[in-house]
């Protein structure tokens, strides 16, 4: 099984933005997650178009890019072309969700759909075939640094369930408050990609941290 790690450029410096990405190019992290907030479906505004080129121009991994945005159908061509790999929504965001999977995967990216954590995986029961990721919400999405919410396990355990013998490729990665102290109960409970911002950056050495995680899921 691959383990993945994703670190959130939410928590890196914008100022040294080039500096910050190429530490996670040469750190053994495996992609770039990049947090896309618009002030209507979460509480706060991230950033857009030009810092996501801005982290492109430089990095060498994937990008993997969650939509905290409502209407996403209208924007996903255009993250397409600036260069995301990935791009996961918001279940709660989403009128019609099936024609936005097809949407993104039309675009030429990997599709995700994440959950809030008062949302349930069953959910998606009959979308999960069409899935390439599912992204479990561990705090309410808007900001970085918040508490995980232990109900999470459970989730993925759930999660793990639902794909069996019908989409056992599916990556479930979880996303807020995730970091040294609960990585290795998360691999237990079934998840295989790791979102992690302040635990990473606002430590005195990312590359290590992120070496230390890697370690923790025994890739
Ligand atoms: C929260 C974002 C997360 C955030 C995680 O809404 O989706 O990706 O950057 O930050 P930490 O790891 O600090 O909880
Ligand atoms: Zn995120």
């Amino acid at each position: 099984m691959k383990y993945l790690i994703a670190p959130s450029i939410l928590s890196a410096d914008f100022a040294n933005l080039q500096s910050d990405v190429e530490m996670i190019n040469q750190s053994e992290a495996d992609w770039f997650h990049v947090d896309v907030m618009d002030g209507v479906f979460v509480p706060n505004i991230s950033f857009g178009f030009p810092i996501m080129a801005a982290v492109k121009k430089y990095a060498t991994k994937p990008l993997d890019v969650h939509l905290m945005i409502v209407e996403p159908d209208k924007f996903i061509p255009e993250f397409a072309k600036a260069g995301a790999d990935r791009i996961t929504v918001h279940y709660e965001a989403c009128t019609h969700l099936h024609r936005t999977i097809q949407l993104i995967k039309a675009s030429g990216c990997k599709a995700g759909v994440a959950l809030n954590p008062h949302t349930p995986v069953t959910l998606l029961q009959d979308v999960i075939e069409d899935l390439d990721l599912v992204l479990i919400m561990s705090v309410n999405p808007g900001f970085g640094g918040q508490a995980f919410i232990p109900n999470t396990y459970k989730k993925i355990q759930d999660l793990k369930r639902l794909i069996q013998g019908v989409n056992e490729d599916l990556i479930i990665e979880v996303d807020g408050g995730v970091g040294l102290q609960n990585i290795a109960h998360l691999v237990s409970a079934g998840a295989n990609a790791f979102v992690a911002g302040n635990a990473i950056f606002a430590t005195e050495t990312p590359t290590e941290t992120i070496a230390k995680m890697k370690q923790l899921t025994n890739d």
